[in-house]
């Protein structure tokens, strides 16, 4: 039996088993399974042998259903950075990792990728998400995708679709023509639901053209389904599902998180008032029963992938070193005064080495909302490159500016455990805390009931590790008392600051006063939290966190002591970042500024350094407005937990930065052509249609400070010639195009190209973007070695939307078939003609 024949028989086996449990099911107990019983998990039904469903966030590590630091995970570069690698068999790897977290924490589906698009560089969380470009999305989320589910675990597609920015993100209504609505926002899902089949896929909070996305039955069932042949799961998006019959009619399977919800009972009843009928909960459980089929929770069926299947087991550690140097995305190495580049720094030339800033030592390696994780380390630049520096070149490190004058959550020094009391103080329960956050969603310490709990208290004590005056806050709403070394600090309530229901919910942190504490002699500190209790929350949560600041220093002392650090240097790196305020889920961006003094410090060390390097830690674009003054600039985005020894990898040049920029990098943010994100009277237009990203570049004929794809590595390239395969240039329906490019390794070293192909009609029409990636690969050569590399275009390429017939069309006409290193340094072009 062939491999198809084999899995035409699984699948049959598996539908009848699915038939079998649905067949069993009263209506109670259907309408039941398609609700969360909790925040992360659908319930059990013994009676047909289905255990609980769990599933858990993503993108970059597999958070489990517990929010805390007590059950840590490996913690990968965002997914910003996975895009750069532009390398799909690379993010298959990580997709296998996460799956390999997920079977380790009980999960079994996934929720991501992340697969909406950087419409402007404004969206809060474009770290979360891929590209601009939806070619490249539906490349990395494919790959994604991939990987998760070889590892037996399901991958959900998100957020379906449109939700490209944040603000009013639950009721914003986002304007799309229909053909930027399927070459654009809807491509990446469908070039993913047909090539790597997700058995999940999550339905966003915002609205698309006047109809809510949970009820979009268009959308989600003719499209989705209907066309593309989906066969998963459509899951809410949390809180997104806000009707019973209007979304269960529209194809929306499940409603999360419960237990209060607008299924279970609620739809229970609509079928018995004859508003919804049972043929419709019958499909919705179907598909729930086959998700449950596949990763192995009904009884009697086989999981999609056997246990003798799996993967081989991932190094965690090593992989998210990996992605983290391929994803660094080098974008200026200048030559010095002596002809050399700042990068790689050779170690056995400089005597010391500054290391500069605040993320330099606490670094930022992920950003901020339901893609957190809890890594077990983190490597830290400056731990990084201590680790990698040979003895007799000296480190030193001075923080320079601080991005954040905001307090953390109590970490280093603290020693925390949570006690859950009664309205007449009895204690109910507690748990020790890994730090001084406690979120508990739905899930609360053994033994505590959300009913009787009506205060926690995060207890324990503080030992500093320096002298002077340290600063404590709260975070979160509702009453606090806030006590350190016998001060009460904060006896007040905190009301919520911020629209997005889970941004109010989480709090920002607030400072509520400073203790005179000398180092190494502990201090008890003492939080009560009067438990807010929501009428209308969907779960149980208890969210507050003690923070805490170390003791403040003159911001111009700071940058005076860096100065000096860097003068004294060989070579100054200055690591600058964004801060969780800046880029995080919940809330757009105002500016593309760094936050704090960080820019004054880049251009100060510069002044004084010639071969002053920096690394720009964000998820997506900043403004660098200094970056033709340093001799490097390397983008590293949320690197992940090894951070530091990625970083040390690729400034001493044991490995080439290998990164090339999925978005454009704009030089202003006024230089950027689309930055709408805040919706007028609830909605946002798309106005500009098919000109995001590079397209909109293009067609404003605007340069930007580094052009989509850019990224250099440390070796050079000739590209040599460019050819089409025969029947390219006759490329009728249904054949596609293979393009042969030869480059030649041209510098000093063995290196990585990622060659790109771009497609531009000849004809100039000014409904079409003049130019399109089309295809992309990365070849390694050696130094002088000439390699080819063949891509194949894929007829979609060549296709538009057409908005009369409804569907896809061949474009005919010539084109002009371009390979180079990025759309802005195109090297080579072929000319193909395409046929009607
Ligand atoms: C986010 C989703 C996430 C979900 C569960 C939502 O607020 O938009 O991406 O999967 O929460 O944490």
């Amino acid at each position: 039996m062939d491999t198809q024949d084999a899995q035409d028989e699984q699948d049959a086996v598996r539908e009848a088993a699915v038939e079998r449990a649905l067949d069993a099911l009263d209506l109670d107990a259907k309408t039941r399974l398609l609700a969360g019983q909790d925040t992360w998990s659908l319930p059990a039904l013994p009676d047909i042998g289905l255990r609980s469903l769990v599933m858990s966030d993503g993108p970059i590590g597999v958070r489990g259903v517990r929010w805390s630091a007590a059950d840590p995970s490996v913690a990968l570069p965002s997914s910003t950075a996975l895009a750069a690698t532009w390398d799909p068999s690379l993010v298959r790897r990580a997709g296998r990792l996460l799956a390999q977290e997920a079977r380790r924490k009980g999960v079994h589906v996934l929720l991501a990728p992340t697969v909406n698009l950087h419409r402007s560089p404004l969206g809060g969380r474009h770290f979360e998400c891929y590209s601009e470009d939806p070619y490249l999305t539906g490349e990395i989320g494919t790959g994604y995708v991939r990987g998760v589910q070889e590892g037996g675990v399901g991958a959900t597609v998100k957020h379906f679709v449109a939700n490209d920015a944040e603000t009013e993100r639950f009721t914003v209504n986002n304007v799309v023509g229909p053909r930027p609505l399927r070459e654009l926002y809807l491509f990446p899902f469908e070039a993913i639901v047909r090539t790597a089949r997700p058995w999940a896929v999550l339905s966003a909070y915002n609205a698309v053209n006047g109809t809510t996305m949970t009820e979009h039955r268009r959308l989600q069932k003719d499209v989705l389904r209907g066309e593309w042949g989906f066969d998963g799961v459509v899951v809410s998006d949390w809180m997104a599902a806000r009707s019973t019959a209007g979304t269960i009619l529209a194809g929306l399977d499940i409603a999360m998180p419960g237990p209060r919800t607008v299924y279970g009972p609620a739809l229970a009843a609509a079928v018995r008032a004859g508003e919804v009928p049972e043929s419709a909960i019958d499909a919705a459980v179907r598909n729930v029963l086959r998700l449950a089929a596949r990763v192995g929770i009904l009884d009697g069926v086989p999981a999609l992938v056997a246990q003798e299947d799996l993967p081989a087991s991932v190094d965690g550690d090593a992989l998210a070193r990996e992605i983290a140097r391929r994803s660094f995305v080098l974008v200026r190495n200048e030559p010095g005064a002596d002809g050399g580049r700042a990068l790689p720094v050779d170690p056995a030339e400089v005597r010391t080495i500054a290391l500069l800033g605040a993320a330099a030592r606490d670094a930022r390696i992920l950003g901020g909302g339901s893609a957190e994780v809890f890594p077990a380390h983190v490597v830290s630049p400056l731990d990084g490159l201590r680790a990698a520096l040979p003895e007799g070149v000296r480190l030193t490190y001075a923080v320079g500016a601080d991005p954040s004058d905001e307090l953390a959550v109590a970490g280093r020094g603290f020693s925390v455990h949570a006690v859950c009391r009664d309205v007449a103080g009895r204690e109910l329960g507690g748990e020790p805390l890994p730090n001084g956050q406690v979120m508990w969603l739905g899930d609360l310490p053994e033994g505590v009931s959300y009913d009787a709990l009506h205060t926690v208290e995060i207890n324990g004590t503080f030992t500093p590790s320096e002298s002077g005056a340290h600063s404590f806050g709260t975070k979160g709403v509702g009453a606090f008392v806030l006590t350190v070394d016998g001060q009460v600090l904060f006896d007040g309530v905190q009301i919520p600051d911020a629209d997005d229901p889970f941004e109010a919910f989480f709090g920002s942190p607030v400072r509520r006063g400073e203790v005179e504490l000398t180092a190494g002699e502990p201090v008890e500190v003492r939080l009560v939290h009067t438990v807010t209790k929501l009428a209308d929350a969907p779960v149980d949560a208890v969210s507050c966190a003690l923070v805490h600041g170390t003791p403040l220093r003159d911001p111009e002392e700071l940058l005076e002591e860096a100065v000096a650090v860097a003068a004294a240097a060989d070579t100054a790196v200055v690591v600058v970042a964004t801060t969780e305020r800046v880029e995080s889920e919940g809330f757009d961006r105002t500016d593309l500024r760094l936050p704090g003094r960080q820019d004054e410090l880049v251009r100060r060390v510069a002044a004084v350094n010639p071969r002053t390097v920096v690394v720009v830690n964000s998820g997506s674009p900043v403004e660098l407005p200094w970056r033709e003054d340093v001799a490097a600039v390397l983008l590293g985005w949320f690197p992940g937990q090894e951070a530091g020894a990625a970083l040390a990898d690729v400034l001493l040049g044991t490995e080439e930065p290998g990164g090339r920029l999925p978005t454009t990098w704009p030089a202003r943010l006024e230089d950027a052509p689309v930055t709408q994100v805040v919706p007028t009277d609830g909605e946002l237009g798309y106005d500009e249609g098919l000109f995001i990203g590079y397209s909109a570049w293009e067609k404003a004929g605007a340069a930007p400070a580094y052009s989509f794809g850019h990224g250099l590595g440390y070796t050079t390239w000739e590209y040599k010639s460019i050819a089409l395969s025969r029947s390219a240039t006759t490329a009728t329906a249904p054949d596609t195009a293979t393009v042969m490019v030869r480059v030649r390794n041209t510098g000093p070293r063995p290196g990585r190209e990622v060659v790109q192909i771009y497609l531009a009609p000849s004809a100039p029409d000014p409904d079409r973007p003049a130019r399109r990636l089309a295809g992309f690969a990365s070849v390694d050569a050696g130094q002088g070695e000439t390699v080819t590399v063949e891509i194949a275009l894929p007829r979609r390429a060549f296709e538009i939307w057409d908005e009369a017939a409804d569907t896809w069309r061949l474009a005919p006409g010539t084109y002009a078939v371009e390979a180079g290193r990025s759309v802005g340094d195109l090297r080579l072009r072929a000319t193909l003609e395409v046929k009607g």
